[in-house]
């Protein structure tokens, strides 16, 4: 497996480099990620290109035999840029240009800073795409769907929904323009919302569909980049460091044009001690590699304390430098690259820490991270290994997008049903995929569609034939509410899914944070919160009966079988007791091996290839723990893996 770390050459003097370049060699670390941000230096003005430093980098990384990922430097767009060419800064609604400061400010389509961008791509890809140690590009860093208000994204806005509609007519149909005298009479009053304003006062199928154009539109300067660098390194291998940001791009559609998924690994330095948010971080990881389906890269990974734009956080538990990275191994990762080699001594970001201090002497969390060096060297059979999963948790860009337009109720997100049911299962020592509704729902066992809220009828269509096929499908409270254009379907709930699910909701109640209780019919008796889907049980059978409230005795969730298989409809939001149950007793249905014993905090993953099969256990926790694997006695310290490896025959 392959450590890495993200280095700044033009951050150090240059007498630092060697110095620094042999301890990392000598170290272990066999990959460096360059040059995201060094556009000034590459091109100190319009057109004077300046690669003999970059050079003198690319060779020293080469004299101690490390790999290179090279980075296109087009977040920050030199000074010179936005002077001469102001255009290329985003514009808020009214066309005013935002302030500059940090970095990212750049209209992706403004022509000038297109024209820039792509040269500077293009010089640097001819530079250096001959470059044999040079292995992969990353385009840009942390990308987003910026919302920009300049002309040239307006109008591309504006053809984005011409494309989509055709007509105004059907535009202002689509949306229920009607309500509030909101019909659009001509293209040009449409505009890119507000910034600040609030966005649940808009109206929701414009909103989606703005988000899905900055998306589309943020792909598109993705598109062009990969297309040089391709152009001048045929052999290349090409990503972007994605991250679970505010703006937030379609992630799978974005890799569609790009070689490999990598992502920002910064898990929380702090655990809560209620033992809810376990597995919330590996879920995190899961999603990454569900995005391409294959493995993935970490091309930043904690490294210490973090803050700047932020008070600091508590430093790094011992063990979490070795055990976060070996984790995203377990859940796919073939790479992990740790942010950064050294904490910044000047800039904004002095006080986010990298593996080694200001005082650039090594200390505990350098030690640790070349203990990593070491394991990873010694895992080097398991790279490239696949990961199956029985067990999948569907997520969909839309509803992401439309719950975040308008939150449901007080706690209510969506990331936290998806990881409920990710963490129930996950909880039982299996493999769990996070997937998109593209995705070939045939070959897992169980589905997990929580909070789906917008629903197109043809997922509704693929969901309905997979339970019919034999599947065991889960959908909750706040599913199927919304059509594509994220208007509410006139149906009782869940919109064309009470024959599957042999239940509707007759009426919900959307509780906040307030707690509820109910009661499986195995006895159990559970707290609820944020939602009270009432249900109707029309042919299934409840499993939880609300125990208080003026819903007493009615069903909060149920189980039907329909065609081959079954499908739980669960009504409400639970905590993590619950969630384990339910996934232990679906597994045990399905016959899943799986690991009843484990204690809370421990994770089990497995990666195989045709000869292996490697069980990676993990204890995502401050405490010692020790439990029965395979009938060996198993001890885990604080954040520490083990890995075991069973052959196939013996198997
Ligand atoms: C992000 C960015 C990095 C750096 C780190 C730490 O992940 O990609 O450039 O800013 O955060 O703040
Ligand atoms: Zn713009």
């Amino acid at each position: 497996m392959i450590i890495g770390v993200d280095y700044y050459p033009e951050h150090w003097d240059e007498d630092m480099w060697e110095k620094d370049i042999r301890l990392m060699a000598e170290t272990g670390v066999s990959v460096v990620r360059i040059a995201e941000f060094a556009w000034c230096r590459i091109e100190p003005q319009e057109g004077c290109f300046d690669f003999e430093w970059l050079d003198r980098a690319v060779d020293l990384l080469e004299k101690y035999g490390l790999d290179i990922i090279m980075c296109t430097p087009t977040n920050c767009p030199p000074l010179w840029l936005y002077e001469k060419y102001p255009s290329a800064v985003i514009k808020d609604h009214s066309g005013r240009p935002i302030e500059t400061g940090i970095r990212g400010h750049r209209c992706y389509n403004d022509p000038d800073f297109v024209r820039l961008s792509s040269r500077v791509v293009d010089v640097m890809t001819k530079r250096y795409g001959k470059r044999k140690s040079v292995k992969a590009w990353q385009i840009d860093n942390e990308l987003e769907s910026n919302i920009c208000g300049c002309d040239t994204c307006t109008q591309r806005y504006r053809s984005w929904l011409k494309d989509r509609y055709g007509s105004l007519k059907e535009l202002n149909n689509a949306y229920g323009n009607t309500v509030w005298s909101g019909e659009f009479s001509s293209w040009e009053q449409i505009k890119p919302p507000a910034e600040g304003y609030n966005r649940a006062w808009l109206n929701p199928g414009y909103m989606l569909d703005y988000l899905r154009f900055a998306s589309d539109d943020m792909i598109e300067f993705v598109r062009t980049q990969a297309e040089i660098i391709r152009r001048n390194c045929p052999e290349t291998v090409i990503t972007t460091n994605s991250w679970f940001c505010e703006k937030m791009p379609d992630l799978h559609k974005t890799f569609k044009e790009l070689d490999f998924v990598s992502y920002d690994n910064y898990p929380p330095l702090r655990l809560p001690d209620n033992g809810e948010e376990y597995y919330s971080h590996s879920f995190h990881l899961d999603f990454m590699r569900g995005i391409s389906n294959k493995n993935f890269c970490i091309m930043e990974q904690l490294s210490g304390a973090m803050g700047c734009w932020m008070p600091m956080t508590h430093t790094v538990y011992p063990g979490m430098i070795k055990g976060y990275s070996l984790q995203a191994f377990a859940h796919g990762a073939d790479a992990v690259l740790h942010f950064r080699w050294r904490t910044a001594c000047k800039g904004a970001e002095m006080h986010w820490h990298g593996l080694i201090d200001h005082s650039n002497v090594p200390g505990r969390r350098f030690y640790e991270f070349a203990d990593l060096c070491k394991e990873a060297r010694s895992l080097e059979r398991i790279r490239g290994t696949g990961i199956r999963s029985d067990v999948a948790v569907l997520y969909s860009y839309d509803s992401d997008m439309a719950l975040r337009l308008q939150p449901q109720t007080d706690g209510f997100y969506y990331y936290d049903q998806l990881k409920a049911y990710h963490g129930g299962f996950s909880s039982c020592g299996v493999n769990v995929d996070i997937i998109s509704a593209e995705c070939d729902l045939s070959k897992y066992k169980i589905v997990c569609a929580p909070a789906l809220y917008v629903c197109p009828e043809n997922l509704r269509r693929r969901l309905e034939e997979y339970v019919e096929q034999g599947g065991t499908l889960i959908i909750t409270c706040r599913s199927l509410v919304k059509d594509e254009n994220n208007n509410c379907i006139m149906s009782q709930l869940p919109a064309g899914f009470d024959g599957i699910s042999g239940c509707c909701v007759s009426e919900y109640d959307p509780v906040g944070y307030d707690r509820m209780t109910v009661e499986g019919n195995d006895g159990n008796v559970y707290q609820c919160t944020c939602w009270c889907d009432i249900l109707n049980c029309t042919g299934a059978e409840p499993i939880l009966t609300y125990r208080d409230g003026f819903y007493k005795n009615s069903a909060a969730a149920s189980v039907n079988c329909f065609g081959k298989g079954n499908c739980y409809y669960i009504g409400t939001v639970l905590f993590r007791d619950f969630y384990r149950r339910l996934a232990q007793k679906i597994l045990s249905d399905r016959k899943i091996e799986f690991f009843p014993q484990l204690p809370g905090s421990v994770e089990i993953t497995v990666r195989e290839n045709e000869y292996s099969t490697y069980y990676f256990c993990f204890n995502n926790s401050y405490k010692q723990v020790k439990f029965v694997f395979k009938g060996e006695c198993l001890e885990l310290a604080p954040f520490e893996m083990k890995v075991r490896e069973v052959t196939k025959n013996q198997l």
